[in-house]
């Protein structure tokens, strides 16, 4: 067996793994978290560690740089190569091309996949916090839009500090950086950023994306806190989920994506008061780092 390092996986990579991904699910009973790895980004923040037996793909580890010094994992092995220490050496392998600073390590492991539990806390893991990942068909209805209580409209550049404003308080993260992030992502045509007001003044927002493998996904929802409990949440996912269905991002949409805390009970209503309904749920390990 070969382990083989590499920033971005080739389509025969890419394929071996979809395969990989369906006997995995087919034996587990769920499907392993690889969505970044699936869509074949190209990003300096990503390294694949595959476990490689002639032609055929044994296993792979993938991690990404989620934030300074924080490790994203995300790891599958073969069924049929299973309890021989390859997930292990897999991620010790991650590591290793890691040691430049990275003090946690992260996985997102299904809450009914026992392997990968059993396997976490063999390593001394400990689960921080569980998310769940939502999903709007559109199957048979495409949604009246709700209420108009709100003005909706795009986002332009110029509304970069307002939003970041907005990022600030409800996630806590850093205005200047988010300001950086809205003007550098404005104008990708696969990006939309929706914000509403109300008597003309800035009360949330919500993003859309479509990502390399054609899924849309929804994220970053805020509604300002002074303006919470009024509907405002809902009808803005109402709406911006019409938009979606109604070709507002370019290519077909079969339904929309989400991902979101399992105890924001205020976001989880929200979402499922608009139709969105769990496709799974997943629990997310902190390991500790040997080395
Ligand atoms: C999630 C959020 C956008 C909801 O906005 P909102 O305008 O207060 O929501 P709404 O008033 O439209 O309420 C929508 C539904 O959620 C329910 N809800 C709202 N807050 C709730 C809470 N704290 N607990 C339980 N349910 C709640 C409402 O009762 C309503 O359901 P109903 O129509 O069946 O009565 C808002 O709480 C927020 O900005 N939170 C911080 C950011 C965040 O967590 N974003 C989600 C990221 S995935």
């Amino acid at each position: 067996m070969q382990l083989v390092a590499l920033r971005a996986l080739q389509t025969g990579h890419l394929d071996a793994l979809r395969t990989l991904c369906a006997r995995a699910e087919e034996v587990d009973g769920c499907a392993p978290k690889i969505h970044w790895p699936l869509m074949g980004l190209h990003n300096p923040d990503i390294l694949h560690v595959l476990a490689l037996e002639g032609e055929a793909l044994l296993g792979l580890a993938s991690g990404l740089i989620f934030e300074a010094g924080t490790l994203e994992l995300t790891c599958v092995v073969d069924p049929n190569h299973r309890a021989r220490r390859l997930a292990t050496t897999l991620v010790e392998r991650l590591l290793e091309q890691h040691s430049d600073g990275v003090t946690t390590l992260c996985a997102r492991v299904p809450s009914t996949h026992t392997p990968a539990q059993e396997w976490a806390t063999r390593r001394g893991a400990a689960v921080t916090r569980s998310e769940v990942t939502m999903r709007r068909s559109f199957e048979g209805d495409a949604g009246a839009p709700w209420g108009d209580a709100l003005s909706l409209r795009l986002a332009t550049a110029g509304d970069a500090p307002a939003l970041a404003m907005l990022d600030a308080a409800a996630f806590g993260t850093e205005r200047g950086e988010m300001r950086r992030r809205y003007q550098k992502t404005a104008g990708d045509p696969d990006r939309r950023v929706w914000l509403v007001e109300r008597e003309g003044a800035v009360v949330g927002k919500l993003h859309a994306r479509r990502d390399l493998d054609g899924t849309v996904w929804i994220h970053d929802l805020c509604i300002d806190a002074a303006a919470r409990g009024r509907g405002f949440g809902r009808e803005m996912v109402a709406r911006c989920t019409h938009a979606l269905g109604d070709g507002a991002l370019r290519g077909p949409v079969d339904g929309v994506w989400l991902e979101v805390n399992a105890d924001n009970a205020a976001a989880l209503a929200t979402y499922a008061r608009c139709g969105y309904e769990v496709a799974r749920e997943d629990d997310i390990y902190e390991i500790p780092i040997s080395r």
